[in-house]
């Protein structure tokens, strides 16, 4: 912006000053009248309507999906891409933090007067890539497969024992492949069948070594297909 160009933006500005309203006590009312109607409509709603209730919490469950609201996807699958646990805060607080600080400070970084879009190129182009970012993040975040999930690929013979051990909780103490718990209570299983023959595996399964609870409950048919699918897995994919 020139010399000139400036004083006619302040001209105007001053134009525009001596018409408008003071904030106090004029916008005060409008946002104050608004939040009031906002708040009237949610009591409203929540008393006519009332709230959906899911089915009761069960402390027992092994097979349940925790799942965040949907607005919340795109944090989601950011903590999922990011697998050192040393980076997980800077993922889940760092990233998030310092978004928030630079879009409070962008009247004081981003000074041009400017307001239609195509001539503030860098800020509109900053713009989209966010949107576009947080709207893959929440895809992606959506459509991700369960917590409880194997992605390592498996002969169909072995599928049953798979799906077993995906959804018996075992991941919450194993890594299998990228998935589990690495770094977990127990050992890594990718490369168990290689260690371990398979009556050993079955042994470990159906005893529960250590403070790994028995699983002798999933029953004989069970626990030779879990063993079966543990005695496949030599950590070559
Ligand atoms: C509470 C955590 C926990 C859960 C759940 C769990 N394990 Fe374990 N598992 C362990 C621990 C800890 C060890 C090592 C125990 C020891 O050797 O003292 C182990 C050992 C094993 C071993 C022997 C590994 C080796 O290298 O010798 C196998 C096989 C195994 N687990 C399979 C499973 C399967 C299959 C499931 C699910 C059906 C399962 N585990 C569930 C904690 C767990």
């Amino acid at each position: 912006m020139n010399a000139r160009e400036k004083e006619e933006y302040l001209r105007e500005y001053e134009i525009l000053k001596k018409k408008g309203k003071s904030f106090f006590p004029y916008a005060i009312m409008k946002d104050s009248v608004m939040m009031l109607i906002v708040a009237a409509v949610l009591i409203v709603m929540s008393i006519v309507m009332g709230a959906e209730q899911g089915p009761k919490a069960d402390p027992t469950t092994t097979t349940y999906t925790p799942r965040p609201e949907w607005y919340f996807f795109y944090l989601f699958e950011l903590l999922r891409v990011i697998k050192p646990p040393a980076l997980v805060p800077v993922a889940t607080i760092g990233i998030p933090t310092i978004c928030m600080v630079l879009l409070l400070l962008l009247p004081f970084y981003d000074r041009g007067p400017e307001r239609v879009p195509w001539k503030r190129p860098i800020a509109s182009i900053t713009g989209i890539m966010v949107i576009i970012a947080m709207a893959l993040l929440t895809y992606k975040g959506a459509t991700a497969g369960a917590p409880s999930e194997i992605e390592l690929a498996t002969a169909p013979q072995y599928e049953k024992g798979k799906a077993l051990v995906a959804e018996s909780g075992c991941l919450a103490c194993h890594a299998i492949g990228e998935n589990g718990a690495h770094g977990g209570l127990g050992p890594d299983l990718t490369d168990i069948g290689s260690r371990i023959p398979k009556e050993a595996i079955k042994q470990s399964v159906t005893i529960g070594p250590g403070i790994m609870p028995s699983f002798q409950g999933l029953g004989e048919k069970n626990l030779n297909a879990v063993a079966d699918y543990l005695a496949s897995l030599n950590g070559e994919d």
